[in-house]
């Protein structure tokens, strides 16, 4: 097992900040040096937190020899520190996702990894969240039968692209897209909820012309490699009482799935799975998940199909996870200490996700089907 005792970060904007906080101190780990083109923002965490700030993160790299880099620029600056940390040879990288915005940046990342050594994780949190993992258990271990058809959709209301970065706001929305911002996540969550399956092809349509980004907002199918349908879309333009929506139902051949991640208009957070009878397959399934200290109540539904539903409440202990524990996680699973739920997105998982919102951008560009 290996130890992380000094950590960099790279982007000291709100997410790095925020990673610095979480590990700083953690298991050992000492964030000891923090990077920011704008030097008054690393200067400022710097200075609280007695480490070393630095405006550049090749200089950064070569007098500070960290055993983990966290890269958190935004979305289509992440590839050229990734390639600087695997040419200065870091042993592990957490990068933010999405890992790059391009195919060619993605597997130029994966040919100096491979020639570093470095390891290089993606953080995706939603993967880490108790009602989401039930899904991905109860599918992997065939309680649902087969998944068939199913939606997922991941907006922001239109206040992230306008105002979240305060007046670089404009430009994190002009270089990002809803693309590289949320259907990286919509994308690597469907891997997460339906692994070992693939995405075989993609059909998309875009557009723009609310706010101006590139695009707007997308709409797209993916027939994943055993045949099943997932129809997602995303657009950070939407005009909603929450900062996010985040939404996934799911239909299988014995039962599916329902699952509103966050709260909006007259909804509440939580997800419901049914189980087609008999009842002890969903007993059976309940118990799984009581060994992973997740907790569902059982109810039944008879009419037209025996079927029973396990539903599942965040506000009860072991359903629920910080957000902003994520990078720990990773950070742990760097050390060894991977729980038996959380399977991390690697390098490999990165890439693929990568590969996919980009056949999607070119498909609803061609206006075509693309086949991966
Ligand atoms: N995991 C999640 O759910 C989640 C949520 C929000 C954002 N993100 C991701 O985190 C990343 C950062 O987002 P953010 O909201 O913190 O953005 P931000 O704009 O607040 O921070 C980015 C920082 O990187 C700095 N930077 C850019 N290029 C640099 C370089 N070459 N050297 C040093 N510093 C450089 C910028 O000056 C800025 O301070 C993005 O990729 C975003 O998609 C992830």
């Amino acid at each position: 097992m290996r130890k992380i005792e000094k950590c960099a970060i790279i982007g000291m904007g709100l997410l790095g900040t925020a990673h610095a906080d979480e590990l700083n101190g953690y298991h050992g780990i000492n964030v000891t040096a923090v990077c920011d083109l704008y030097p008054e923002k690393a200067k400022d965490w710097a200075e609280k937190n007695n480490a070393s700030w630095y405006d550049d993160f090749k200089l950064m790299l070569s007098k500070e020899n960290p055993d983990l880099v966290v890269i958190t620029t935004q979305d289509p600056y992440h590839t050229e520190p990734l390639l600087a940390c695997c040419e200065a040879k870091v042993p592990f990288v957490l990068c933010e996702k999405p890992l790059t915005t391009s195919v060619e940046d993605a597997i130029a990342v994966k040919d100096a990894a491979q020639k570093s050594g470095t390891q290089i994780k993606v953080i995706f949190p939603n993967r880490l969240f108790p009602l989401g993992q039930s899904i991905h258990l109860l599918i992997s271990e065939g309680y649902l039968g087969e998944p068939k058809y199913g939606e997922m959709r991941i907006d922001d209301n239109i206040s992230v692209p306008l105002n979240l970065w305060g007046k670089n706001s404009k430009n994190f929305s002009e270089i990002s897209s809803p693309a590289y911002f949320l259907f990286s996540h919509t994308v690597d969550l469907l891997y997460y909820y339906l692994a070992p399956r693939r995405v075989k092809k993609v059909f998309a349509v875009s557009s723009t012309g609310i706010i101006g980004s590139r695009p707007d907002y997308l709409d797209g199918y993916l027939t994943w490699d055993d045949g099943t349908i997932t129809r997602i879309k995303t657009e950070w333009t939407k005009r909603i009482d929450t900062l996010v929506e985040n939404y996934c139902q799911m239909t299988c051949t014995k039962g599916g799935f329902t699952f509103n991640m966050t709260t909006g208009f007259k909804k509440e957070e939580g997800l419901q799975i049914f189980i087609d009878g008999p009842k002890e397959n969903a007993e059976n399934a309940q118990k799984r998940l009581k060994h992973f200290g997740i907790t569902a109540e059982l109810k039944s539904f008879t009419d037209p199909i025996e079927s029973y539903a396990l539903e599942f409440s965040p506000d009860v202990d072991g359903n629920d996870f910080n957000w902003g524990d994520g990078s720990r996680v990773y950070a742990d699973s760097f050390m060894g200490k991977d729980s038996q739920l959380s399977i991390l997105t690697d390098l490999d998982g990165g890439i693929e996700q990568v590969r996919v919102v980009d056949a999607l951008l070119r498909s609803a560009r061609e206006e075509k089907i693309i086949e991966l």
